[in-house]
């Protein structure tokens, strides 16, 4: 089988480096890949941009590919998987009326109200007035959200109600994410622990990945901005037995079974975004159209089953029941290594020094990386992820930090507590 993969991060170096190995690919491409993609056995990088459906139905039927899986959202929220299917082509990944799970927040929140599944109580705004009047009568903390895409950031997690309010008034006027911010959710804090819980879905059934769990905070103990993610390792301890059992029960198959009701049956990766309360209890946070970055390179780097076999599994009508899942029963645990500045401005264009080649139970998947003329280079904000295998959380750690102390570039930065959480619970 010929697979085409879409996007040009971390995930999708992830995705294309686990096809390359499944039994039943012969090829893989990348559009637009990266140089990290580029030097994978069996990896072939094409010039077409992720955004340019015709050209890239054009190169699959010049090039005879089987199946086409999609890594970043906005492609789906945009309607790749409808042009595909409106060509006859099979493609991995939600429809564009599915995709507005991620694609409209307040879409989101509806859709969980109307199938009963847990989130936290929210209200809906496109004016300043009540809003404020809302923050005001809920208090802090509260949390603000543009309803549209906004790369991760459209969140405030605001301490205290004036900044909250500031929020809106920015979100509101357009001044901080454009037209992805002319509609805000208004939500409750959840307190507990995140988790990434991720799923591949064939219209009726949910095929459950490993669970991970990411840093989204630029700082040492989850502190400064929100980011894209800095960080994540599988399995992710705090989803035990009985909290899987439960997010599969409440939140997972309710919302296969409302997609399907709503006339939108999914099909792709899904990924939830959770909070596990302190008594066990999953919300959602958010849901995303498609893998977690940097969830992906660490729950891949775990996957021994053939990853192209049942993403066709779950489009070409053959289903999902009754596929058992293999599972690297390691930890894996991956480390994002920035440019110096990133979330805010950042350089780039600066030579990566110690790529070198990969090393036993290590792997280093790029993301914002692209040829200079004397070399790779740093070409955005979150560079490459570097993933460890380890008998336990601390080993996984351990070698993670050990392949990234032999990286350097001009301003590399990066947090040396990823898994901090994991560690202290192994820990006792
Ligand atoms: P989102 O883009 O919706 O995942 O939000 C980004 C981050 O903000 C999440 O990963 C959480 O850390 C935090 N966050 C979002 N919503 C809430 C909430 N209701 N309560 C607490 N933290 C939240
Ligand atoms: N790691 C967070 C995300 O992919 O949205």
């Amino acid at each position: 089988m010929k697979i085409l993969v879409v996007g040009s991060g971390g995930r999708e170096h992830a995705l294309a480096w686990t096809l390359a190995r499944s039994p039943s690919v012969d090829a893989v491409f990348a559009a637009p890949g990266n140089p990290g993609t580029a030097a994978e056995d069996n990896v072939t990088n094409v010039d077409v941009d992720g955004a340019d459906f015709a050209a890239l139905t054009d190169l699959v039927r010049g090039c005879g590919i089987d199946l086409t899986i999609v890594g970043p959202e906005v492609p789906l929220v945009d309607g790749i998987r409808d042009h595909f299917d409106a060509c006859g082509l099979r493609c991995f990944g939600p429809s564009k009326a599915a995709a507005r799970l991620e694609g409209s927040k307040s879409f989101a929140k509806q859709f969980m109200e109307r199938h009963g599944i847990p989130t936290a109580a929210s209200r809906i705004f496109t004016g300043f007035a009540a809003a404020e009047n809302y923050i005001r009568s809920r208090g802090a903390p509260i949390v603000v959200k543009a309803d549209g895409l906004a790369a991760g950031k459209g969140v405030v997690v605001a301490r205290r109600v004036d900044e909250a309010v500031d929020a809106v008034r920015g979100m509101l006027s357009g001044t901080s994410f454009g037209d992805a911010g002319r509609q805000v959710v208004v939500e409750d804090f959840l307190e507990g622990e995140e988790a990434s819980f991720t799923c591949i879905l064939d219209g009726e059934r949910a095929l459950p990945l490993a669970s991970s769990q990411d840093h989204k905070r630029r700082d040492e103990g989850d502190r400064g901005p929100n980011t894209g993610g800095m960080g994540a390792y599988s399995p992710a301890p705090v989803v035990t037995a009985d909290v899987h059992d439960r997010i599969m029960a409440e939140i997972i198959e309710p919302l296969v079974r409302g997609a399907a009701a709503d006339g939108m049956p999914y099909q792709g990766f899904l990924y939830a975004g959770l909070m596990i309360g302190p008594d066990g209890a999953p919300k959602v946070v958010e849901f995303n159209c498609r893998f977690g970055d940097p969830e992906a390179q660490p729950v891949l780097s775990r996957l021994r089953s053939d990853l192209a076999m049942l993403c066709l599994r779950a489009v070409d009508g053959t289903g999902l029941a009754d596929v058992a899942l293999e599972w690297e029963p390691r930890t894996a645990l991956g480390v994002v290594l920035t440019a110096g500045g990133y979330p805010l401005a950042y350089d780039t264009g600066d030579a990566i020094a110690g790529l070198g080649d990969d090393l036993p139970d290590s792997k280093v998947f790029h993301a914002g990386t692209a040829f200079g003329e004397t070399g790779i280079v740093t070409a955005g904000g979150r560079v490459l992820c570097v993933v460890g295998l380890g008998d336990d959380i601390a080993s996984a750690q351990c070698l993670a930090y050990q392949r990234a102390s032999s990286i350097h570039w001009r301003r590399i930065s990066y947090r040396r507590d990823i898994g901090f959480r994991a560690l202290a619970r192994a820990s006792g």
